[in-house]
């Protein structure tokens, strides 16, 4: 394995390309969980990353200097960055429409917020092919093995085939795999589940959702057959054999903890819970996302004030939500929704010296976010449906007292592994998750100990080197032992 190259195709860089207020150009690490895990993994093995900016550059910023930015985005990273570039048209149609207005809602059970704009599946098209171009010009048959991550590029392998380029691929799915019958309704059903059987390998982040996709394969593509084995999986089809597994993404285990033990966090925490006092903190943290059941959590806080008069005053929601995919428009609504329920709560609950809810919109620096996980005991993590959320392993990391208490959603991947040291909820029941939070409030420090110990053993030991190194191994040697318990 250590003499193939790696090659990670996904839709973002791990940079963004920013321009200040005086016109100057600058680089910063992107946010979301995709980012945060394979930085760490490309820096240890070297190798290189293919994806898009963030933003449209034509006619902003001439080659030479977007060549810069690139060398710098590299020396900081660690690992060679090449760009794809989209067009306005590309951005709106591509990434906004067919990839979050249709896969993501469709693939997190919620086709109601899915708009099927025919048009977005010609661009789609196209952008993959765009991606696959730049895989082909960049890599080489013997020498590369090239990781395709997420919703945004499942036609990359199949455009590879079509150019005639043949090269060793994985894909990765980080959503989650939505059952038959949700799946049915997308109206390019064959061609999305025929595109993802041209990888030699699919990883999906739980059994479900490999188990969702395996129903998918049997109902709509009648001539492959699927055949189970263990924790490996294959799908024969007329023309070729492609292994389907389950590898649950992590964290660089050591490293969260380790910063959250460090004097620049513990400062930073000081200084929160100075302003916070006589308190149990309780946090949120998410990307503005509906999938992610901020409103309704919202609503369980509240119940929990209003059920248990005695947490009034005693604790504290702090809510951060980070700026995500503005120019959908139900992003927008949602970012409405959330603050008039804060306002509302806050008006209804407020006395004087306490704020029931503290709400962040903005993105924190890393500091800052480690500074909550270790200030705040409790985490309220209720997303309606998501691929992992690494949140909630960030949080147990960052926990080296072992004295936080998890609320997790049992939508999320990370309950498959979390469900032993977790409070697990049924994120649509308010009152069910207004009585976690009392329950976690009153819980006492043996049991807090006891659960967080479990937590924190088992991401340690199945942490983001044990990911991709799953991955890897199945993938370019074919070591079929190597798939990971779930
Ligand atoms: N995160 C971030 N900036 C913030 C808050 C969080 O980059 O201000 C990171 C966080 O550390 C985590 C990721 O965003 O690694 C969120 O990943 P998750 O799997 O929880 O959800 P996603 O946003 O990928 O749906
Ligand atoms: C999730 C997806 C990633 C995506 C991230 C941030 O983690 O699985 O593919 O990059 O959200 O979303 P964005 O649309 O800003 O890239």
């Amino acid at each position: 394995m250590e003499t193939t190259r790696l090659t990670v195709v996904s839709n973002r860089l791990a940079i963004v390309v920013d321009r200040e207020q005086d016109g100057r150009w600058t680089i910063k690490p992107g946010s979301g969980g995709l980012v945060t895990a394979l930085g760490p993994v490309l820096r240890d093995r070297g190798g290189q990353w293919i994806g898009w900016l963030g933003s449209n550059l034509q006619g902003e910023l001439d080659e030479a200097a977007l060549r810069d930015l690139l060398a710098r985005g590299s020396r900081e990273t660690g690992y060679a960055l090449k760009p794809v570039e989209l067009d306005d048209e590309e951005i709106q149609k591509y990434y906004f429409g067919f990839s979050n207005e249709i896969l993501w809602p469709l693939f997190h059970d919620l086709p109601s917020r899915c708009n099927f704009d025919p048009a977005y599946w010609t661009v789609y098209e196209r952008v993959n092919a765009k991606f696959a171009r730049v895989v082909a010009q960049n890599t080489d048959e013997k020498e590369d093995y090239v990781w395709v991550h997420d919703y945004q590029l499942i036609l990359v392998a199949a455009h590879l085939k079509a150019m005639g380029v043949r090269r060793s691929t994985g894909f990765f799915l980080h959503i989650p795999f939505p059952p038959l019958d949700g799946f049915i309704r997308l109206p390019w059903r064959s061609q999305i589940l025929n595109a993802l059987l041209q990888y030699d390998l699919i990883g999906f982040q739980t059994v479900r959702d490999r188990r969702n996709f395996m129903d998918c394969v049997r109902m709509l593509l009648p001539q492959t057959r699927v055949v189970g084995h263990g924790h490996i999986a294959r799908c024969l089809t007329p023309e070729r054999e492609v292994l389907v597994g389950v590898f649950p993404i992590s964290i660089d285990f050591r490293q969260f903890a380790d910063t959250a033990a460090s004097q620049e966090v513990q400062d930073q925490a000081w200084i929160i819970h100075a302003n916070l006092p006589e308190r149990q903190l309780i946090l949120g943290v998410d990307r503005l996302d509906y999938t992610k059941g901020i409103p309704l959590r919202l609503q369980a806080f509240a119940n929990a004030l209003e059920r248990y008069p005695e947490l009034r005053g005693t604790i504290t929601l702090v809510q951060v939500v980070v700026p995500s995919r503005a120019e959908v428009p139900e992003y927008e609504t949602l970012k409405r929704e959330i603050e008039r329920l804060v306002g509302e709560i806050n008006g209804r609950f407020t006395e004087v010296g306490w704020t029931p809810i503290h709400y962040i919109y903005r993105s924190l620096s890393r500091v800052e976010l480690l500074a909550y996980y270790r200030t705040c005991e409790i985490a309220l993590i209720t997303p309606l449906k998501d691929g992992m959320n690494l949140v909630a392993k960030e949080f147990c990391a960052c926990s080296i007292e072992n004295n936080g208490v998890l609320i997790l959603s049992e939508f999320a991947g990370a309950a498959a592994q979390l469900h032993n040291g977790a409070l697990l909820v049924n994120p649509f029941d308010i009152r069910g998750v207004a009585d976690a939070i009392h329950r976690a409030c009153a819980m006492d420090t043996v049991s807090r100990q006891a659960r967080m110990e479990k937590m924190r053993r088992s991401i340690q030991k199945h942490n983001i080197f044990h990911w991709v190194n799953a991955f890897l191994r199945t993938g370019i040697h074919k070591d079929l032992n190597q798939f990971p318990r779930v």
